[in-house]
């Protein structure tokens, strides 16, 4: 495996599959890797005849008093784990070569309306805008036929999907379903955060999107109570949710008769902020 810094390098490495015509996948990501981002590379994989795997901590979607600093940075251990996986090229840029107009950009992608500024997007301001320029500039660099994205952060998927129609950009972007520890914490690289005791109650999080999923189940669709009901059992268990919702797949309001829902929640335990989700697909 390569690992390639400048766009100069990236392209020289990318030259003789573009020659060849033969297809690749991006899987970007900010290091730290983990299992479930090993689900993307190996879905990568499956999709095309090769893989390239960015590893950029993006200081754009951070907020102000967010972790950019303390984010974990583990560039050699990403490189093994990539390595074992079979990916061919690993492209871990600095800040000016993602940005070589200068830090910050004047040019960004935003998007307006409900699905970018709802949950995530009012929680987390500027978040999705420094989301959606960092993958347009990765998307412009690497020019991949497709990209492969996790279900874990649902409505990063979903803007970016939506991202790609408005632009007109020629990828397909696949999404991963959410690879969880066996007590059903979904796998984050903040999950270090956690004390052990707090670790040891992580999973409550899961649990409720869970309990709300066998309620829609059961044929109860009294969205607002349901949630409230988890709320306060997540609050009792010393969470701070920050939301916790029920959707249709795509993010707008749910429909009672509908027979798809996704539920989503962001919570902080102790100072570390998790957020989860859980499709419900009714037979
Ligand atoms: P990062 O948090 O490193 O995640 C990279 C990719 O891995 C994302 O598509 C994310 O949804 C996926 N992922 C993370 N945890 C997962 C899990 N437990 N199961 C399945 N997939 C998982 O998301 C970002 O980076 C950034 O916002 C990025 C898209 C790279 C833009 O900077």
């Amino acid at each position: 495996m390569r690992t390639v810094r400048s766009v100069g390098e990236l392209h020289a490495a990318l030259a003789a599959w573009r020659a060849a015509r033969e297809p690749v996948a991006l899987v970007p990501t900010m290091g730290n890797l983990h299992e479930g981002h090993l689900a993307l590379v190996r879905r990568a994989r499956e999709l095309a005849a090769h893989v390239v795997v960015s590893v950029f901590v993006n200081p754009l979607q951070f907020g102000p008093s967010e972790d950019y600093a303390r984010y974990p940075r583990t560039l050699d251990a990403d490189a093994r784990l990539l390595e074992g996986e079979g990916v061919e090229l690993l492209w871990a840029p600095a800040v000016e070569d993602v940005y070589p107009g200068g830090y910050p950009p004047a040019t960004t992608v935003r998007l307006a309306g409900a699905l970018a500024e709802q949950l995530e997007g009012a929680h987390r301001p500027g978040h999705f805008e420094g989301v959606a320029t960092v993958v347009s500039i990765l998307f412009n660099r690497v020019r991949p036929e497709l990209a492969v994205f996790g279900e874990k952060d649902w409505q990063q998927l979903a803007v970016i999907r939506r991202m790609v129609t408005d632009l007109g950009w020629d990828v397909r972007i696949v999404g991963v379903p959410t690879c969880r520890a066996a007590d059903g914490l979904a796998l984050s690289s903040r999950n270090q955060y956690l004390s052990d005791e707090e670790r040891a109650r992580a999973p409550a999080l899961h649990a409720a999107l869970q309990a709300i999923a066998a309620q829609l189940r059961a044929g109860h669709r009294d969205f607002d109570t349901l949630c409230a009901q988890q709320r306060a059992r997540l609050e009792a268990r010393g969470f701070r949710p920050q939301y916790l919702e029920v959707r249709s797949p795509d993010l707008s309001p749910p429909q009672a008769n509908a027979r798809e829902f996704v539920v989503l929640a962001a919570a902080y335990l102790g100072t570390t902020r998790l957020i989860d989700n859980l499709p419900v697909r009714l037979e």
